[in-house]
């Protein structure tokens, strides 16, 4: 069993292989979610709903972040780990390169950071020192004030438009992975074709190189709510590990995400 690099998910995009990607919090769920064959475990910062049980992604820590990417690598031995950076702690390039150095030494394999144009110097700067970037782009939950609540992406041409041009300079940049949230179908592959860099959808459509979900939607404990775009797979399936299987079985197969889990 070798581990997932970067290198083997841009190997997984140039063959054409689906790959499946995972929130993950603790050494439990993450040690189930690496053996049954997620390739990407993401310590996320929506934690902070599911978790802490905030409204969003804003009190999030990069101490909250450091912990559970501490917790996470010792459960796992395949999948490639990656640390979200939290809110305003990548507002400068110096303070990314103090804050993804943290979440590197927790035992991320590479960091998440959200933004698009104004994150073209701080990308260049983490890789060129040795700290691999995730960029991600359309529905952004760290801006979710900004945009007035958790809205679709990228309907309107100027901003399609927009997410295109800035996927196309964060790859530039140095990104070696994009995730796209909350996008049109059409536009997300567009810009999975336009990119050499693997791209991961949530709410994007069936198009992109791989996926990702949040593991409490997957296993339907959410309160009270599920994303249009997610899957319950507990509730089809009625054991976890069979939960994870279900999931990555219907991704390689292009089973999920249907139609009524997409976006136009
Ligand atoms: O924080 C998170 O879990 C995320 C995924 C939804 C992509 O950013």
């Amino acid at each position: 069993m070798s581990k997932i690099t970067s290198s083997t998910l841009l190997k997984f995009k140039q063959e054409g292989k689906k790959f499946t990607a995972l929130t993950a919090y603790d050494a439990s769920f993450a040690g189930a979610f690496d053996s049954e064959g997620i390739d990407v475990l993401l310590v996320g910062d929506s934690l902070g709903m599911v978790l802490q049980g905030h409204d969003d992604t804003l009190p999030v820590t990069v101490e909250d972040i450091a912990y559970h990417t501490r917790c996470v690598r010792r459960g796992i031995k395949r999948s490639l780990l990656i640390a979200d950076m939290p809110f305003m702690s990548y507002a400068t390039p110096e303070q990314a390169m103090t804050n993804a150095t943290a979440l590197m030494q927790a035992g991320a394999n590479m960091v998440k950071l959200e933004g698009g144009h104004w994150l073209l110097e701080t990308v260049t700067k983490l890789t060129e020192r040795g700290i691999p970037v995730c960029a991600h782009l359309g529905l952004t939950p760290q801006s979710v004030h900004v945009f007035g609540g958790f809205k679709v992406q990228g309907r309107d041409a100027d901003n399609a438009q927009r997410i295109i041009d800035e996927a196309k300079a964060i790859e530039a940049a140095g990104a070696q992975l994009l995730v796209l949230e909350c996008i049109p179908a059409a536009l997300a592959k567009s810009i999975t074709e336009a990119l050499t860099i693997p791209v991961i959808g949530i709410g994007a459509g069936a198009d992109t190189d791989g996926q990702i979900l949040v593991m409490h939607d997957v296993l339907g404990i959410s309160s009270g709510y599920i994303p249009r775009f997610s899957k319950n797979y507990l509730a089809q399936t009625g054991e976890i590990r069979s939960a994870i299987r279900a999931y990555i079985e219907e991704v390689d197969t292009g089973v999920f995400p249907a139609a009524e889990h997409t976006f136009s």
